[in-house]
């Protein structure tokens, strides 16, 4: 596997798998893998020629300083896991090599981006806007996985990819959430969860579950009521929010005949650590 550190090293790598008529498979990530990105690895490893594979956390994404101090960093151990998966290219820019200058774009990212995870962190958008096109830009892949676990942040990539005019008939490919075995969705929070937050937050999963299995004689606003209250029983958790949407819009349904495909999304702290969540129902 070959470690790139400088845009132009990538791009020449793209330049030259391109050339020779491969495909290439992206999954941009911002590093602490875990089994859940790596499902992402393997399912872009089945599908293309060549992977790569970016780790660099973001901080055009973060609205919050504390957070972004904060986020796990694992770089030596992320190398391990996707050198052994078969990765062709792991791209670790520095934060100078991504944004030699700021980037001052804004993207005009609509409803999709407007509520939930766009409400509560303004601006974290439209800096997941900046990455990842830059990175698009830069990988010029043929296909690019993102997991389901943000399910929102899919709506918004396929919006920017619209506006950006396709990138050349990228794929955007959505993975389903890859969970532990008690059902609480991996993320690189996790692991900064306290043992007793740790024991509580499959709550949360299991409440989703119950959601999704309540009859449809009961309207949204009452399941999305249930689950809070569900939730917010257990002790150190703390729902955020809860909202059903449409999968395609993301927009708050009031009945179920409103979508075709609903999804509950949900934040939840657990003590300090905020996890997210969602459900097809
Ligand atoms: P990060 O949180 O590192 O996630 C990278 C990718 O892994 C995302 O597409 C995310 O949805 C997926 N992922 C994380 N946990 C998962 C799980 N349990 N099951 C399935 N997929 C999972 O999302 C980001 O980074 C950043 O916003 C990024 C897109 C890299 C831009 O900076």
């Amino acid at each position: 596997m070959k470690v790139i550190r400088t845009v132009n090293e990538l791009k020449d790598w793209s330049a030259e798998s391109r050339a020779q008529g491969l495909s290439i498979g992206f999954v941009p990530t911002m590093g602490a893998l875990h089994a859940g990105h790596m499902s992402l690895v393997t399912r872009a490893r089945e599908e293309n020629d060549r992977v790569a594979v970016s780790v660099f956390v973001n901080p055009t994404q973060f609205n919050n300083p504390t957070d972004l101090a904060t986020y796990p960093r694992t770089e030596e151990a992320d190398l391990k896991l996707l050198e052994d998966a078969g990765v062709d290219v792991a791209f670790v820019p520095s934060v100078e090599e991504m944004y030699p200058e700021p980037d001052t774009r804004v993207f005009d990212l609509g409803p999709v981006a407007e509520v939930m995870e766009g409400a509560m962190r303004p601006g974290h958008f439209n800096g997941v806007a900046q990455v990842v096109s830059r990175l698009f830009e830069m990988v010029s892949p043929t296909r690019a996985y993102f997991g389901e676990k943000d399910f929102q942040q899919i709506a918004v990539i396929r919006r920017m990819v619209q506006l950006e005019g396709g990138f050349n008939g990228l794929e955007i490919v959505d993975v389903p959430i890859k969970r532990e075995d008690d059902g609480l969705a991996m993320s690189s929070r996790n692991v900064r969860l306290t043992p007793e937050m740790r024991m509580a937050a499959p709550a949360i999963h299991r409440a989703l579950i119950n959601a999704a299995a309540q009859p449809r004689t009961l309207s949204p606003a009452e399941v999305i009521d249930l689950t809070v209250k569900e939730i917010n029983s257990v002790p150190g958790l703390e729902t955020e929010y809860f909202q059903i949407v449409d999968g395609h819009s993301c927009q708050p349904i009031a009945r179920w005949e409103e979508s075709d495909m609903p999804v509950g999304c949900i934040t939840v702290y657990a003590g300090d650590v905020r996890l997210i969540d969602n459900v097809k129902f």
